[in-house]
């Protein structure tokens, strides 16, 4: 028995773009997927589901990721390992290729949880990655008209980031994510992103933080999507996992994750959860959210948008 469920972030996807999510989202799962399918781990599934997604630069994490308000990459990602809660993550990272392996390692070969800025890229150095330009040409100039609206106040006051990313959606989409649970009953979450457009040098949001954007217990593992700040404030993928815990399914658990959220936040987000019995939950109250899943026993990959 396995299962393998991935996002590729939630918001407002245009219909133009939604192809290329489903597909991306269908590789991730077929990567991922063919590991399990061998009595792989669940924590290689989701690595190899996310570094596929870190490639494709339809999304916003490793290549393609968003750009901050200074015009760089500082990406954040984070493996989840459900039997023993163990956790790896790095924030802030610049100019790698595969954030997610680089927060594995900081799991495995470190006693650290969480590594920022440029600890984690000298640890990066260290661990032999090279250096990687993630800024596609799409992104930047995604990022020079955003940055000229604001520049020319077309945005009205901007107080707070959160106001603005609820007018425009579009600005989230894109975090990745994977969930899966594979032949030996072990779970495992990864997430990796760009964050959120024109965010400012040193912002960190939910995805590193454990419980935040990612986590894995014994009950199962989660993954979110969407503006970081909410979620970071009620510990969005805990509460998720506490849901399965306390009795509910995994579709059940990611209804009423995102209802706590609408409820004591009310911050745009999308989740994807795996419980031990290998079943699938999918939610999100934003437009659209891609998400793709294999499950032992299907003859096809499904998805949606
Ligand atoms: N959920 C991605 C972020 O807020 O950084």
């Amino acid at each position: 028995m396995y299962t393998i469920l991935v996002h590729g972030g939630a918001g407002n996807i245009p219909e133009d773009k939604a192809q290329a999510h489903l597909e991306g989202a269908k590789e991730a799962v077929k990567a991922g997927s063919e590991i399990l399918k061998s009595d792989g781990s669940a924590m290689d599934a989701v690595e190899a589901a996310i570094k596929v997604m870190e490639d494709n630069p339809t999304f916003n994490a490793g290549t393609g990721s968003v750009l901050t308000f200074e015009g760089e990459v500082e990406m954040d990602a984070a493996i989840a390992y459900g039997p023993n809660l163990d956790f790896g993550a790095v924030a802030g990272v610049k100019n790698i290729r595969h954030p997610i392996s680089l927060a594995r390692l900081v799991m495995e070969k470190t006693d650290h949880v969480l590594l920022a800025g440029q600890g984690a890229n000298d640890f990066a150095k260290l661990m032999g990655f090279e250096y990687h330009d993630p800024i596609t040409p799409q992104r930047k100039a995604q990022w020079e008209k955003y940055r000229q609206e604001f520049m020319n106040g077309n945005y009205k006051d901007w107080p707070k980031l959160r106001e603005l990313f609820k007018e425009h959606p579009e600005f989230l989409h894109g975090t990745v994510g994977a969930v899966a649970i594979d032949s030996h009953g072990e779970t495992a979450a990864a997430t990796s992103t760009g964050g959120v457009f024109l965010k400012l040098l040193g912002r960190v949001g939910d995805t590193p933080i454990p419980g935040a954007g990612t986590y894995a217990t014994i009950e199962g593992a989660s993954s979110s999507t969407g503006l970081g700040e909410g979620m970071m404030r009620i510990l969005f993928t805990k509460t998720a996992l506490d849901f399965l815990r306390d009795g509910l399914d995994a579709q059940h658990a990611a209804e009423s994750a995102i209802n706590y959220l609408d409820n004591f936040v009310g911050t745009d987000a999308g989740i994807i959860i795996v419980d031990r019995n290998g079943n699938v939950g999918i939610h999100h109250n934003t437009p659209n959210m891609t998400w793709a899943y294999l499950k032992d026993g299907m003859n096809e990959i499904s998805c949606g948008i």
